[in-house]
């Protein structure tokens, strides 16, 4: 078995005998694989506990977003929780399961900030692991779009180390259907699904362990994460893919997905398909030689990329050696110039014309201020998209 782990970090110290381990994902709290998840590294000694959605929650992204009601308007997904019971409560089972009506970036505030210091004895975990979610989360979109990665960015944003996982296999399962024993005499793929993030994250604290706590005591260096996709487990019928190894892999590259919008003449509406397009085929940050992750896992493998949360142009690693003198108009000027120049020019004048100006000035002051904060929504998504073009452009 592993060697014994000597903690002596800062984080590591919390527990002599096992990590204290914050657990969520964007299906639900009652679905199998974060149940198997949560069961595994429990077993493993460590100290875990669930925050997460009362229902699937998928495509959230980072979004926050608070139910404004106080109990919940229909029963959980499964039927786990009864309509009408609060919008924050635990498992009928098991008080280290907590549910919350809310996405899934939510479920790591919630837990942080209310959950964990009133109901666990530790306030701040020493690691968060999200998913495995149903459903690949492949490329640099899902970045943006899975719910599984926005909540595990929005834990590295709280300055906890946090790996998230995926896996091929769609099907939403309950946890209470999950089989001992499949017809084809295996493990149910939730199991196994569980087994393997449980396996990889403790390879991830040993490492840190060994590594005489060059991290500060920390599973991964501040702003860094771990994205984990698995391949489907085929454990429901036969053994032909059940212990994928683990592979390093990039997030962009190799042709990834990112989507489009396809039309439906019939209905009138829209739906989205997945579209390999050169804006998630580049190299910037990283090693440039580690294939894609859809290469990766479209073999029995698990597909392991390591990134930071760290949006901000590299300098230097691409073939830019300076991007900001490259790509930056001299209208952008450095904060400590002494004769900062205003955004429309030296003598710019803002007078408006004589008998113009009416009531609704006010209003398009209001519309301009949302405006603002939608950009900053989507600037995130935008930001490695967004240097590309100009790259392009120039
Ligand atoms: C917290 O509780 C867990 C079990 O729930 C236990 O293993 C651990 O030792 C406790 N930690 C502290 C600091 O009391
Ligand atoms: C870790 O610490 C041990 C004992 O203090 C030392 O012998 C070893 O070289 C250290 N390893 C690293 C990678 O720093
Ligand atoms: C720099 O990278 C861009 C984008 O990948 C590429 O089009 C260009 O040819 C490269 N320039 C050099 C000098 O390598
Ligand atoms: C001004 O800021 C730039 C970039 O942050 C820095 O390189 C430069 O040394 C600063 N100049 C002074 C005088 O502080
Ligand atoms: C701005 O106005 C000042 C003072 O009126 C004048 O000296 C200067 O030339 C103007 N600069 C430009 C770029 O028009
Ligand atoms: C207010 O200004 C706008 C834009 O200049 C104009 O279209 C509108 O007719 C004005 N309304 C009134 C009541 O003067």
């Amino acid at each position: 078995m592993r060697a014994p782990i000597v903690f002596t970090g800062l984080a590591l110290a919390a527990s002599a005998h096992g990590l204290n381990v914050l657990i969520t994902n964007d299906d639900g709290f009652g679905t199998a694989n974060i149940r198997a998840m949560y069961s595994a590294m429990t077993e493993l000694g460590h100290n875990c506990y669930i925050v997460a959605s009362s229902s699937d929650q998928s495509g959230q992204g980072s979004r926050l977003i608070f139910t404004n009601d106080a109990t919940l308007k229909s029963a959980s997904e499964f039927g786990i929780i009864a309509s009408g019971s609060p919008s924050l409560g635990q498992d009928p089972h098991d008080d280290h399961i907590w549910y919350y009506n809310g996405s899934p970036a939510t479920q790591i505030l919630v837990a942080l900030d209310h959950v964990l210091p009133q109901h666990a004895n530790f306030s701040v975990p020493d690691l968060v692991l999200t998913g495995p979610n149903y459903g690949l989360n492949i490329g640099p979109f899902l970045y943006g779009i899975s719910g599984t990665l926005g909540a595990t960015q929005t834990a590295i944003e709280r300055g906890i180390p946090a790996i998230a996982f995926a896996g091929a296999y769609g099907k939403h399962t309950a946890y209470y259907d999950i089989q001992a024993s499949t017809s084809a005499g295996l493990q149910d793929p939730a199991t196994i699904m569980g087994r393997l993030a449980a396996t990889l994250a403790q390879a991830f604290i040993d490492k840190a362990s060994r590594a005489n706590h060059t991290f500060g005591g920390r599973v991964l260096p501040l702003g860094y994460g771990v994205s984990v996709n698995l391949p489907l487990i085929s454990s429901f019928t036969d053994d032909s893919c059940v212990n994928p190894p683990f592979v390093r892999a990039r997030m962009t590259g190799g042709g990834e997905f990112t989507s489009k919008a396809v039309y439906d003449s019939a209905t009138g509406l829209f739906g989205s398909a997945n579209y390999a397009d050169a804006g998630t085929s580049m190299c910037i940050n990283g090693d440039c030689s580690l294939p894609g992750e859809t290469e990766v896992v479209s073999g029995c493998k698990s597909s392991v990329v390591l990134f930071t949360i760290d949006y901000d142009a590299p300098y230097g690693t691409s073939n830019l050696s300076d991007p900001y003198a490259a790509l930056l108009p001299d209208i952008v000027q450095l904060n400590n110039a002494t004769d900062l120049v205003g955004g429309l020019g030296v003598n710019a004048s803002v007078q408006g014309s004589a008998g113009s100006s009416n009531s609704s000035s006010s209003a398009s002051t209001k519309s301009g201020a949302g405006r603002v904060m939608l950009d900053t929504f989507l600037s995130r998504a935008a930001m490695v998209a967004g240097i590309v073009v100009l790259a392009m452009a120039l």
